[in-house]
């Protein structure tokens, strides 16, 4: 169950922790006469098993809160626990752990160059504290790779792949580690309906299969339809849709 307002649902069973909680989060940018807020005091909880949707115009801060809740750019103000690590102003050497944790797909993919497939995803269980031999790594990549119909391009550099293709790199990328949180920021921005597809089948099934949660940012409708729950980031403040 995603609460925006505080209030604890009793749907709820009390064993099952939060994955994240974000609590009084707000966000500025810019300083004087150009400071800008994007986020006001947003509350958040994503439970276990949960499949949850973020939509809002473009600009509304979807990207921020994501990159807040990943430890990508620092707190102004409230504190975010994800997995029971609490991250508040300042706490760097916890931003360090919490990235460990969690799954990220950047709006961008973020694929070096110079590295290929199968390296960029060994690395990612390397930089995840999950260290996995060659093979073992081998062995998980092509598993994910092929439920995403890229176990073809391995050994492929991401100059050689489509942008769909660089997404689903980015998107196998980010599960290596079976991370508790994944957070997609457009993951299936570039991809026609049946990759969508497959990346939404393999992002829930590893939420369900794990008890993890997923927040994914999306306009896209055919993703919507699969949402546990659809929360939307408006004037800087999260309604609940669905
Ligand atoms: N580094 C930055 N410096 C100044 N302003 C920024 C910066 N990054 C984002 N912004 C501004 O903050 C607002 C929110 O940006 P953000 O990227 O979070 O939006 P978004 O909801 O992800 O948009 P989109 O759907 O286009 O990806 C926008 O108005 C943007 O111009
Ligand atoms: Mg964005």
């Amino acid at each position: 169950m995603v609460m925006v307002d505080g209030t604890r649902s009793a749907l709820v069973s009390p064993e099952l922790a939060p994955t994240a909680v974000v609590r009084g989060v707000s966000y500025a940018y810019g300083d004087g006469v150009n400071r800008k807020t994007v986020l006001a005091n947003v509350d958040l909880v994503l439970e276990p098993g949960r499949f949850v949707v973020l939509t809002g115009h473009s600009g509304a801060g979807k990207t921020t809160l994501l990159t807040l809740i990943g430890a990508i750019r620092s707190l102004q103000n409230g504190h975010i626990d994800v997995l029971g690590i609490r991250l508040t102003t300042g706490a760097e050497r916890q931003s360090r752990d919490r990235r460990r944790k969690i799954g990220f797909i950047f709006q961008d993919h973020n694929l070096f160059g110079a590295i290929s497939v199968f390296r960029t995803l060994w690395l990612a269980t390397e930089l995840g504290n999950m260290p996995l031999s060659r093979s073992e790594a081998m062995e998980k990549a092509l598993g994910i790779l092929t439920r995403l119909n890229m176990a073809e391009h391995l050994h492929a550099f991401p100059g050689e792949l489509s942008t769909g293709q660089k997404q689903r790199v980015a998107v196998a990328r980010a599960l290596m580690n079976d991370p508790k949180l994944i957070l997609g920021d457009e993951p299936t921005a570039s991809l026609d309906h049946a990759s969508s597809m497959l990346v939404v089948n393999l992002i829930r099934e590893h939420v369900l299969r794990n008890g993890a949660s997923a927040l994914i940012v999306t306009h896209d409708e055919r993703i919507v339809e699969f949402a546990d729950h659809i929360i939307r980031l408006e004037d800087g403040q999260m309604v609940q849709h669905k």
